[in-house]
């Protein structure tokens, strides 16, 4: 193997890049994210890793989710405030209802990269390159839209930067604290069906709260009763921005990408002899690959050396996304293969991927019986195999969208109309995210 160096994936075949026309500007915005200061810093980083160690020997619980993509139009607090406190409440009915620690990882401030099936789109016989992501092009179906511009990747920093600090303030300023994520769930339960469930569970959680508060312990005394920890993790997809921001930490002198804490390489562009492979593996950073059902042993093997010769418990996520009819036939054999060979991985489920469908109106829907027949799947697969079902990757929001069909709101094919507005894949609603959490929650107690 040749010697890694922040840009030697170059030297390698790439799929699911832009063309810039634009060299000369590519260079520069390259040349200023590079002198730009780092976004997540590597200690932080090496937090999560030890966490995922902790997963990946079955102690815990890895709980990510966020948008499909990030949108620049969408920045705004609220939606950022909305999505923190659905992934919030959802890890502590895992944590409180499933008894187990969960390490919360969002794809949020970086998720602006998508991968496509096309590089074209063509609409009444115009083509036009498709829309990778607001890092990339933008969205509208005109050709300056669909244009990749360098400069949206100084616009994606910076919102990233602006993400992370609301997403720290959030987590250490006092909204974290349970005692109030207990009063802010109330509101947002308020016409959930599992109302009468959540509230026994906060009237719990309040009871355990009161007996701490008894023994002396209480918010002002106990930083984890005030404060959370959630890290930030996108696909790098576009190695470019993630090259640029791969800086060598002063405390250890070893390479991060310093884009978020955690990245991963998607399912489209895994290939063991491709760019992706070829940068992941020099960075230090905690590291997820999406696999899917076209997977076999072999293939996997070679991968999870490539990636973590060193087999260090933390270093890979192995997220699969199978969908719902396959993972029975392709999940438990590589289940088995992986823990023959010794190696030590978290296996993450991502129940959205593989269960994307159209709606005859023409909607891109997933039906929440489908996503949770993947998720009880996948949790069946890793009991029978004495494997550990470690966490769950999740599309989802914390607005009240109509994307999903189906969960405790009926939502229909017809429903989808009302509110559908994402620009990538269909999301959970906050509704059907909190109804997957119990859900989740019963399995993690039964296989705990
Ligand atoms: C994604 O996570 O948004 C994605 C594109 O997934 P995958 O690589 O599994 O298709
Ligand atoms: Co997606």
């Amino acid at each position: 193997m040749n010697q890694w160096q922040p840009d030697s994936w170059r030297e390698y075949p790439i799929l699911q890049q832009p063309t810039y026309e634009n060299v000369e500007q590519l260079k520069q915005v390259e040349a200023d994210l590079n002198r730009f200061p780092p976004l997540v810093f590597a200690e932080e980083t090496r937090q999560l890793f030890s966490e995922l160690a902790n997963v990946s020997q079955g102690k815990g619980f890895l709980l990510q989710g966020g948008d499909c993509a990030e949108s620049f139009e969408e920045f705004n607090a609220p939606k950022i405030r909305d999505t923190f406190k659905v992934i919030l409440q959802m890890a502590i009915v895992l944590t409180f209802a499933g008894r187990c620690p969960v390490t919360k990882v969002a794809r949020m401030a970086g998720q602006y990269a998508k991968p496509r099936s096309a590089d074209l789109e063509t609409i009444n016989g115009v083509s036009l390159p498709s829309y990778r992501g607001d890092i990339i092009n933008s969205f509208p179906f005109t050709p300056e839209a669909r244009m990749p511009n360098p400069q949206r990747m100084v616009d994606a920093y910076y919102r990233s930067g602006a993400t992370l600090n609301l997403l720290r303030a959030f987590a250490q300023g006092g909204l974290a604290d349970l005692h109030k994520v207990h009063k802010w769930n109330m509101t947002f339960v308020e016409n959930n069906p599992l109302k009468e469930r959540y509230q026994e569970l906060a009237k719990r959680i309040e009871e355990t709260l009161s007996f701490m508060e008894v023994l002396g312990l209480n918010s002002e005394n106990t930083a984890s009763l005030h404060e959370t920890s959630l890290f930030t993790s996108h696909e790098a997809l576009l190695l470019n921005y993630e090259q640029a921001l791969t800086r060598v930490d002063t405390l250890t002198g070893k390479w991060y990408n310093c884009s978020a804490h955690m990245l991963w390489i998607g399912e489209r562009t895994r290939q063991l002899d491709h760019a992706h492979v070829e940068f992941f593996r020099g960075v230090h950073n905690p590291i997820g690959v999406k696999v899917g059902p076209s997977m076999q042993g072999d293939e996997l093997i070679k991968l999870i050396d490539a990636l973590n010769p060193e087999n260090t418990p933390g270093r890979l996520t192995l997220i699969t996304r199978m969908g719902a009819d396959n993972l029975e036939a392709n999940l438990p054999a590589l289940l088995r293969r992986v823990k023959q060979e010794g190696r030590n991985v978290v296996w993450s489920s991502d129940p959205m991927h593989g269960n994307t469908k159209k709606a005859s109106s023409g909607y891109k829907t997933r039906n929440f019986d489908d996503i949770l027949r993947e998720i009880q799947q996948f949790f069946a697969a890793h009991k029978a195999e004495g494997t550990h079902a470690g966490g769950i990757h999740l599309e989802m929001t914390g607005q009240h969208v109509t994307e999903c069909t189906g969960g405790a709101y009926k939502i229909s094919e017809a429903d989808l109309a009302q509110c559908y507005q994402t620009q990538c894949d269909p999301r959970l609603n906050a509704d059907q995210v909190l109804e997957l959490a119990f859900l989740v929650a019963d399995h993690l107690k039964v296989h705990a």
